[in-house]
């Protein structure tokens, strides 16, 4: 057989079926895009259900695809086995409703034998034991020996995954030889040893599984097929590890230099550390390109327990600096051909990866001598369950996902109390929720009335007022209490449902419109928010005049200013996603915005703060297509014309079938529901105003166009008049003025230190000649005002420069407070003086106290009409010395 590298192979099998009429499609996301029930895509298929179930129409109702996928269901056995690995690819063609097990079986055997040229005697297949079909095809078509085509149960020949599309299946194997076997007798395809592995699944999808379990018809026959692209180069390059897979030892071989320790493949402490190191580089690379940043829910978490786990085995293969992410650079050397996104993020995964292992450096060293203590306690206790709590500490604390906690545990037998664990999370979480519980009752009970309400129809994209009838109304008298009600009257505060409305409601990071109700009897309700209840228009109303009640015929009219403002933000806010990902590259990807009519914000994925240059070329871009009046328009499209248009996604939302694009010419296009302006010109002007960072890998721009730069405009002459006329200079002006008044003030400075210290030193002389002579030695006191005991401190030091055998007591009185300072050159120290002794009994003698070394002390007393006693009283202790 000829070895044939993984990406070859690849390529051999998605231009196979292109050859058979099948369209070719580069990978889905792996962020699942409308899917709540998965938080990773996992299948070949996982991307393709609305196709199957009918939902929507696929480009083409043939496809092939390979699939980028990641599994970690079987994390635990990630390094400890030859093929288990979180990340993989999917090779899969599809049918919707097209061919059906005929053309799948024929062509599956066609790749494998003409393509692969496999050993046509090495090839078994499993079917599922009723599938009659099935059988007869193989045997009968493809000519296979009853022998070699083995019937299994549902357990092994019925395909599903969670929910959704499933059927009956047939699997193809490969006979890796009797020396791999078990050597039973009944050994084959089925059997639980090594010899024959499992490698292309062809799956006859027929029925929905239903969220309650019972499976449905599909609207017409599917075939979903999935082939292990790692398993498969195993096989053709005839090794039993995917680790030993080209494109995956040369990742390998990184890790292991970059380890110091060899890998011999098999089943040491090292050989486990690098096999796992190595898959979730995987993972971690692909997840990054993704635009997955780590982080404490759902994959985000996923990708933060990977990269902490490929830490901790670093730990344990002796590597001690961060590591990874010059790795994850082999993952793109060797995946980037096929995967374009790769080398586009490939410093945003350097960085994304880099932060995350220096956060966990900084507590890892710390949490892993806890985990030692906590089993020292054990050890103690003769208990094998680490608490709940202290599980809970080692992830609050020090960043240890729980299910490393457990894997460290188990190495050395031991378990984790799981119940009370969850336990202290809940316990968190609700301490949070409390924190930021709004007004979670009140929201209830308007949804209640609203969805029963119906229906609003959304009219505001081209209409900015309209006639209207009253759906429903409640009355809010606080947050927490909302009660529906049939009228309503000047003062309250209310929502009111509407059977059709110009006002848009708050969505998509934009807010909603604000304005006026009206209705025949002279009522008046001003609109301040709009919000969406299902699909129910829930406009939140104060009323200024009259009363309105449920069936009234009203007019809704929006402000149109506000709105026009808006937009102007929303379409800037496009501008400035294609404009970052031009100036810093295609990893810029949305991860949240908020548009009003004052300027928006946009959170975007990044590494770095930006340049001057780069907030300056941005701007350029954005501002030259304003002035370009490139026109603005909005299509209702299929989803699959506008991917293919190129029109800009974001991940993890959930479109329809039919989407809304916003063009703004041919520079930007993307999925929008919110309202835009007509033409680019009517942005008027666009600026940036902050940069900021708010996560790691996370940046956010703060921006403003035209309406808000001129009010800002405004606000910044008015300053500038107003410091013009404090500073008595003319504008123009201004600037010289102000550098020569802050320079005029350091001179000034100067000059008084200088002033200060020339009045020191001569108050330094008389005060030495004032000195007082006690048993031979110089007693100098003194009292100042406004002098700070620093001041204190530097004139007590020159005066130990002039001479030897003096005391001085310094008392400094400042806000009806006294502060001593007693300072003793050194030949009394040897002598036995003691600075500190000395001033307990000097400040005592003024109602204070304090302490302090030999040669210096400092003291505070509340009383300096005593400063004299004080005084007194040192001359008395060196009298009595
Ligand atoms: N969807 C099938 C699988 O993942 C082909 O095995």
């Amino acid at each position: 057989m000829e070895k044939i590298g993984l990406n070859k192979l690849r390529e051999q099998f998605l231009s196979f079926f292109e050859s058979k009429g099948h369209y070719r499609r580069e990978s889905f996301s792996l962020i699942p895009e409308r899917d709540k029930s998965l938080l990773l895509i996992n299948a070949g298929m996982a991307p393709l259900k609305p196709y199957f179930s009918g939902l929507q129409t696929p480009p083409s109702k043939r496809m092939t695809t390979c699939q980028k996928c990641i599994r970690t269901g079987d994390i635990d056995n990630v390094g400890y086995t030859d093929r288990h690995g979180t990340f993989f690819e999917m090779l899969g063609n599809f049918s919707f409703g097209d061919y059906f097990k005929k053309e799948a079986i024929s062509w599956s055997w066609e790749f494998s034998t003409r393509v692969l040229k496999l050993p046509e005697d090495k090839l078994w297949v499993t079917i599922y034991e009723e599938d009659e079909d099935a059988h007869d095809l193989w045997h009968d078509m493809i000519g296979l020996p009853e022998e070699k085509i083995v019937r299994l149960g549902k357990d092994d020949n019925f395909w599903e995954i969670g929910t959704g599309p499933c059927g009956p299946c047939s699997e193809l194997y490969f006979d890796r030889g009797e020396e791999h076997g078990c050597g039973s007798p009944d050994c084959k395809p089925g059997c639980d040893c090594d010899r024959y592995v499992e490698f292309w699944n062809l799956v006859f999808t027929q029925f929905n599984k239903e969220d309650d379990g019972t499976y449905t018809d599909l609207p017409h026959p599917n075939i979903d097929t999935g082939l292990g692209l790692e398993r498969l180069a195993c096989i053709m390059q005839e090794t039993n590890s995917i680790f030993d897979v080209d494109t995956i030892q040369f990742v390998l071989r990184q890790v292991e230099n970059a380890a110091g320790v060899e890998y011999r493949g098999g089943e040491a402490a090292s050989d486990v550390s690098i096999r796992i190191i190595t898959d979730h580089l995987r993972s971690m690379t692909f997840m990054i390109s993704d635009g997955i940043i780590p982080g404490n829910e759902g994959r985000e978490y996923v990708l933060r327990r990977l990269i902490r786990r490929a830490v901790i085995h670093g730990r344990k293969l002796g590597i001690n600096g961060p590591f990874l992410s010059t790795l994850c650079d082999k993952v793109v050397d060797t995946s980037g051909g096929a995967y374009p996104e790769l080398e586009k993020c490939r410093i945003m995964i350097r960085r994304v990866v880099n932060s995350e292992e220096e956060k966990f450096a900084a507590t890892i060293d710390q949490g892993m001598k806890m985990v030692d203590e906590y089993i020292a306690d054990l050890v103690i206790e003769g208990s094998r369950v680490l608490p709940g709590d202290k599980a809970f500490k080692l992830h609050d604390t020090y960043g240890f996902p729980i299910e490393l906690t457990k894997e460290i545990l188990a190495e050395q037998d031991y378990t984790v109390d799981i119940e009370a664990f969850e336990n202290e999370m809940q316990l968190q979480k609700e301490r949070s929720r409390k924190e930021q519980e709004m007004d979670g009752a009140g929201w209830k009970e308007r949804n209640d009335a609203f969805v029963s309400g119906g229906e609003t129809e959304f009219v505001g994209y081209d209409k900015f007022e309209c006639a209207a009838r009253i759906e429903a109304i409640t009355l809010a008298k606080n947050d927490d209490d909302n009660q529906a009600v049939k009228e309503v009257r000047k003062g309250d505060i209310c929502y009111i449902a509407l059977d059709k409305t110009p006002f848009f409601a708050e969505s998509g990071g934009q807010v909603s419109d604000d304005g006026y109700i009206y209705n025949e009897k002279g009522g008046i309700a001003r609109v301040d928010n709009v919000i969406k209840f299902e699909k129910v228009f829930a406009h939140r109303c104060e009323i200024m005049e009259g009363s309105f009640s449920a069936g009234d015929s009203v007019d809704a009219m929006i402000r149109l200013a506000h709105r026009n403002m808006t937009a102007a933000n929303h379409s800037a806010t496009h501008m400035l996603h294609k404009a970052l990902q031009e100036v810093l590259g295609e990893h810029v990807k949305q991860s949240g915005s908020r548009v009003d009519r004052f300027g928006l914000r946009f959170d975007f994925t990044h590494y770095q703060a930006m340049t001057g240059e780069e907030i300056a070329e941005v701007e350029e871009i954005i501002n030259t297509k304003i002035k370009a009046f490139i026109p603005v328009e909005t299509k209702i499209m299929n989803i699959e014309d506008a991917k293919k248009e190129g029109a800009m996604a974001l991940f993890g939302e959930k479109y329809g079938d039919e989407v809304r694009v916003v063009s703004i010419g041919e520079f930007s296009k993307e999925l929008c529901g919110g309202t835009h302006v007509g033409n680019a010109g009517d942005i008027g002007a666009f600026r940036i105003v902050s940069e900021s960072g708010v996560a790691s890998g996370i940046r956010r721009i703060e921006a403003i166009t035209a309406q808000e730069i001129n009010n800002r405009f405004g606000e910044v002459e008015d300053l500038l008049g107003k410091t013009a006329g404090i500073l008595k200079a003319k504008k123009d002006v201004l600037l010289d003025k102000a550098a020569a008044i802050m320079e005029e003030n350091r001179a000034l400075k100067k000059e008084i230190e200088e002033l200060k210290k020339a009045e020191m030193s001569s108050g330094l002389d008389s005060l030495v000649a004032g000195a007082k002579e006690i048993n031979g030695i110089r007693l100098i006191t003194g009292e100042f005002e406004d002098y700070s005991i620093n001041d204190l401190r530097g004139l007590s030091d020159d005066i130990k420069k002039s001479g030897k055998g003096m005391a001085m007591v310094f008392a400094a009185v400042s806000g009806g407070k006294v502060t001593f300072l007693v300072s003793l050159t050194d030949d009394l120290l040897e002598k036995g003086m003691h600075a500190g002794r000395m001033i307990k009994e000097i400040a005592a003698a003024a109602g204070g106290g304090g302490g302090g070394k030999a040669d210096m002390a400092q003291a505070g007393a509340k009383d300096p009409s005593r400063i004299r006693e004080a005084f007194a009283k040192a001359e008395e202790l060196i009298n009595n010395y």
